[in-house]
């Protein structure tokens, strides 16, 4: 029996953030044609090109999935990839196909520490640290692309805190929530830090106040979800959970193109699968409290969505060629993601009524958001431009 469709409003979406861009209603604002491709179906390789490769030394520091892994590249890449000696032979591009990852799901920096880690015991290694991307609205990113979140812990002094569930459950049940909502709490809580970051690069190049204020405004949402999420997760840990201390952060770099490419990965795609993430989980939530819990992050993840497609309209018009660079870049690596087969989806999982969708629906999303909202968003924005 076919799985019940996915409960987003992918019309909405796109012409929301259309709306941001100023392009509603402009004929390049239909669907590209990826939008209207159907997926192969593909039940030789389940779960293939979307799953996350197992980390040789797994370094998971969020919800998401992130560590370093390692190929042995049979063959010298392109001499135009090449990377310096002694690493002519590691080529990130290769790397991720090589690994199973897709471009719009996944980030990889070649590392030359664990290269030469490796290479003591296997000569032509090439190593690489990844993370998966657009799982969890913005993440907090260190110099490697890999998510940091703080760790959860207990915050005995919160007394005020609702620890009973909402709903019975078996013990494993209540175990599996608790887990999530703490993951899904953390990475909320490490957005605040992403936004002010940001917030700090936008004014160094000169953003105008709308933008400022947004930003500012958006690190705010996030607080409170944090605050939310933590509650969620307590009730269900029945102990009360809050934040410890975020690893030290980098600053980041004060240049548009890298500006751009943080709003195409984490607002654009990772704040437009998030909020749609969470408006499929509010439609299975049973518990009043969950659901409104999911509407609430839905809006404002797709306000901050909008805010990136804003962001990545003000650098283009500031930066120019370059920046169309990026964004052309962008779109090549998610219609050659979108190319890639995927096993049809399977429907929700156990959890379901807690409003917590499965790892498949998940990705479904998230490939639906990229192929329905982002690649036609995009094509507009080129287009204007
Ligand atoms: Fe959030
Ligand atoms: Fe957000």
């Amino acid at each position: 029996m076919a799985p019940p469709p996915l409960r987003i409003d992918l019309l909405r979406a796109r012409a929301r953030y259309l709306l941001a861009l100023g392009a509603l209603g402009l004929p390049v604002c239909k669907p590209s044609p990826e939008a209207s491709a159907q997926t192969p179906p593909n039940p030789h390789r389940p779960g293939s090109s979307w799953q996350v490769p197992s980390p040789d030394r797994g370094t998971r520091r969020t919800g998401c999935q992130s560590g370093v892994a390692c190929i042995h590249p049979s063959r010298p890449p392109p001499a135009a990839s090449a990377g310096p000696a002694p690493f002519q032979r590691c080529d990130t591009a290769l790397a991720v196909a090589a690994l199973g990852m897709t471009p719009e799901h996944h980030r990889a920096t070649f590392s030359p520490e664990a290269t030469l880690q490796e290479r003591r015991t296997t000569p032509n290694a090439c190593c690489y640290s990844w993370s998966e991307t657009g799982c969890r609205g913005r993440p907090l990113r260190d110099g490697s692309g890999a998510a940091l979140v703080a760790p959860s812990v207990r915050a005995p002094g919160d007394s005020a805190l609702d620890t009973s569930p909402a709903l019975s459950a078996d013990p494993w049940v209540a175990q599996a929530l608790a887990a999530h909502w703490s993951a899904e709490a953390a990475a909320e809580h490490a957005s605040v830090a992403a936004f002010a970051r940001e917030a700090t690069v936008l004014r160094a190049l000169g953003a105008p106040e709308e933008l400022l204020r947004a930003t500012q405004r958006a690190a705010l949402d996030e607080v409170e979800h944090a605050r939310r999420v933590y509650a969620e997760a307590s009730r269900w840990a029945g102990a009360a959970l809050g934040p410890g201390a975020l690893p030290p952060l980098e600053a980041l770099p004060e240049e548009l193109p890298a500006l751009v490419d943080r709003a195409l990965l984490d607002g654009c795609l990772g704040e437009g699968c998030a909020a749609l993430e969470a408006e499929h989980a509010a439609h299975l939530a049973r518990d009043p409290d969950t659901r409104a819990l999911l509407d609430a992050i839905a809006r404002d993840e797709t306000e901050h969505a909008a805010l990136a497609w804003r962001t990545v309209r003000w650098a283009l018009r500031q930066g120019g060629d370059p920046v169309r660079e990026r964004l052309r870049a962008f779109r090549a690596a998610l219609a050659r993601g979108l190319a890639a087969p995927e096993p049809d989806w399977s429907g929700d999982g156990p959890l379901a009524p807690y409003g917590v969708p499965s790892p498949a629906t998940a990705r479904a999303v998230r490939r639906e958001t990229a192929r329905s909202v982002v690649l036609p968003c995009l094509d507009a924005l080129l287009a204007a431009a």
